[in-house]
């Protein structure tokens, strides 16, 4: 059994806050945070919600697989994001699309998520369970973001990413892997806002970005190996690196690591920030509609992020 993506689509919010109008919230300037993360403008919603995000990336999606949303088995929407707890997004978009015969439930792993998502829509498919499933990632975290913080409100964006994942007949395995550390939980935290003085954390994004940073540089590549050696590859047979944007300097040390060309590393984070679970099934649809995915592509698609979490996986296109 191997699983396929049969269509791809992302939505952004209109309204794309560059460094220079962000530098007139908080001390900061375009100079310094391009030279930081490589990050020039992101989307930030006004009147749209993790739900309308979902529903627009998921139609993208849909149309582009051709198939009919009665069609879909399972759908999986990864936020942490969201204004509603119940009922949970996944329902929202069902509804919204028409997926009448679909399972849904919402997952959070951070900016791990899609990934998490797509190993669970992989695994039921492992087990015969499902032929067809939606996965999607979206966000809102300017919902979540102290816009007085400059440590922390550069970075982050909104946006969603979507992608139909299809069942097909094959003897090739796809390895997966999944990590998690929680003993790291403190160094990216947010509580809900719900019963706030007995959750340790903030209502606001925290993060104490030296020690994201050292763990990204460290763990990814370390995950990237154990991919490559599960599947019997080594990295000069990758031909694309899609990892969760959230800095180019993060990206950037990855590829040194890794021995590889950062021209094998595809960024789109200059335009639309760090956007937690939705930045990687955003990223494989800019690539999917710039036509730079062709059929046979050898892709190592991997994500990192608060829990700490991190995990990764082999996918041909
Ligand atoms: N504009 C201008 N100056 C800023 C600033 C901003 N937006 N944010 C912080 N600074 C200042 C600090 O106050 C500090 O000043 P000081 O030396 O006078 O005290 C100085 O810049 C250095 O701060 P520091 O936090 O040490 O910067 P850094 O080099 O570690 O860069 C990050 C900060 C956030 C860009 C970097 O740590 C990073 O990218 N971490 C990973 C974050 C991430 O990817 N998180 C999500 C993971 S899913």
């Amino acid at each position: 059994m191997y699983a396929k993506i049969t269509g791809t689509g992302s939505y952004l919010p209109n309204h794309r806050m560059d460094n220079f109008e962000l530098s007139k919230l908080v001390d900061t300037s375009d100079e310094w945070i391009q030279s930081r993360t490589g990050i020039k403008a992101r989307h930030i919603a006004e009147h749209d919600t993790v739900v309308s995000l979902s529903v627009r990336a998921a139609k993208e999606a849909i149309c582009d697989a051709e198939i009919d949303p009665e069609e879909i088995d399972l759908i999986i929407v990864s936020s942490v994001s969201a204004e509603q707890v119940l009922p949970c997004t996944a329902c929202e978009v069902q509804a919204a699309i028409g997926a009448v015969n679909a399972a849904s439930f919402d997952l959070n792993a951070a900016c791990t998520g899609f990934i998490t998502a797509y190993q669970v829509a992989v695994a039921q498919m492992k087990a015969g369970l499902i032929q067809t499933a939606l996965v999607i990632g979206a966000e809102c975290l300017s919902n979540l973001i102290d816009w007085t913080d400059r440590g922390t409100c550069i970075l982050f964006g909104d946006g969603a990413g979507a992608t139909v994942i299809t069942c097909e007949n094959s003897d090739i395995e796809v390895p997966f892997v999944l990590h998690s550390d929680g003993t790291k939980r403190h160094v990216l935290s947010c509580s809900s806002g719900f019963g706030a003085g007995k959750s340790p954390y903030g209502e606001s994004v925290f993060m104490d970005g030296r020690e994201i940073y050292k763990f990204a540089v460290k763990k990814v590549p370390e995950l990237i190996y154990e991919i490559l050696e599960r599947h019997g590859r080594s990295a000069d047979e990758i031909d694309l690196f899609l990892l969760h944007q959230a800095n180019k300097r993060i990206i950037s040390s990855i590829a040194k690591h890794l021995h590889q060309d950062l021209s094998k590393f595809p960024m789109n984070l200059q335009e639309n920030g760090n956007i937690s679970s939705a930045s990687i099934p955003v990223l494989l649809d800019d690539l999917n509609k710039q036509g730079k995915l062709k059929p046979g592509m050898k892709l190592i698609v991997a994500g990192f992020g608060a829990g700490l979490t991190w995990g990764g996986m082999y996918l041909e296109w």
